[in-house]
């Protein structure tokens, strides 16, 4: 079934984004043109990403996704090839472009961003049908909001069938998200700033987002994550359980972006790997993983492999 050859463990249904990326002394006032000193390309979109890193650590992952019949989209597809990813069910289109985000950063941090979903949005039910096979024959799939959330509820939808696991990520996040979203969630997996949009609660320390996550389990996940950045995660696996804190290891962070996505990649690793290893453990070590990624710059560039960690994380 699939160009790699055998079953594929890891399915993500999801964006697929090109970085393009200047850096500026300021940002350039309306009408003004201004030199950068660095510009740099990169791959990235929440579904790719997860995708890459899960595939860095050894999974087999297929990628559902939709392209631009462009350049980007070229140099997309043959960066999930140069991962051993399956590219099955990668299809590229005439009728839009490559997803895009152009991305200008000063020189203090700050950044002015416009995102053009382009094709992704174009990644709909039928697309997703198309990719049954790979779904129930899963041991994990993957779902994030940067395509339409339609398709995303159908993919899960169609592994909850197929008794296949699923981790959910709702980024970015919607007030208003349907409810069918929580039930088909296995692991339920957000950020602070997503956990508060949803609850309308502030997260502003551990204790928070324990009961935030309390809150969010409660809407009929299996289990809860809410990412914490530097300090770790919080884990609630089960009514009546009370909120884990599972701190990670101090780090100097270069560049945290896309850290979110390396530990969402890494925990779906671990569950396709080691299915009946506790949450918690999964968590302390996607942590440690995640951690590994701030540490250098860049999105994917930045994601450990299987050879570059402790073996005790395997
Ligand atoms: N400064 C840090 N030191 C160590 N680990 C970190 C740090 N920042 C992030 N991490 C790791 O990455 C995980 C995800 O980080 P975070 O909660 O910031 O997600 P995010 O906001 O979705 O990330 P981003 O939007 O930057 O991609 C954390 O749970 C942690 O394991
Ligand atoms: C959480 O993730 C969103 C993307 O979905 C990002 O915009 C936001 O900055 C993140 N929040 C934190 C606290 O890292």
């Amino acid at each position: 079934m699939s160009v790699m050859g055998g079953q594929v463990d890891v399915v993500i249904v999801g964006s697929c984004m090109t970085d393009l990326v200047s850096q500026v002394q300021r940002l350039p006032k309306v009408g003004e043109t201004i030199h950068g000193h660095k510009f740099f390309i990169g791959f990235g979109g929440k579904g790719a990403n997860q995708c890459v890193q899960a595939a860095r650590m050894g999974a087999k992952t297929a990628m559902v996704c939709k392209l631009g019949n462009d350049f980007f989209g070229d140099k997309y597809v043959q960066n999930f090839k140069d991962h051993g990813i399956s590219t099955d069910y990668v299809e590229q289109t005439a009728e839009a472009v490559t997803g895009a985000a152009s991305i200008i950063v000063n020189d203090a941090g700050e950044n002015a961003i416009v995102i053009v979903a382009g094709a992704n949005l174009l990644l709909g039910n039928e697309e997703i049908q198309r990719a049954k096979p790979a779904v129930s024959q899963a041991k994990v799939l993957v779902c994030q909001l940067e395509i339409s959330p339609d398709a995303s509820l159908k993919a899960l939808h169609m592994a909850k069938e197929s008794y296949v696991r699923t981790i959910f990520n709702p980024a970015p996040a919607i007030a208003d998200l349907h409810s069918d979203f929580y039930k088909a969630s296995d692991v339920f997996c957000c950020n602070e700033s997503e956990a508060e949009l949803l609850t309308g609660q502030t997260v502003a320390t551990v204790e928070d987002a324990g009961k935030v996550g309390v809150e969010l389990l409660g809407r009929g996940c299996g289990s809860v994550i809410i990412t914490l950045g530097a300090q770790g995660c919080v884990v609630i696996t089960a009514q009546g359980s009370s909120p884990k804190h599972v701190p990670t290891s101090k780090v100097t962070a270069v560049d945290t972006t896309g850290a979110g996505d390396s530990f969402i990649g890494a925990l779906a690793f671990y569950i396709a790997h080691y299915p009946t290893m506790p949450l918690e453990e999964m968590a302390r070590r996607a942590n440690l993983v995640a951690a590994v990624s701030v540490q250098t710059e860049g999105t994917q560039s930045s994601y450990p492999c299987k050879k570059d960690l402790p073996s005790a994380l395997f």
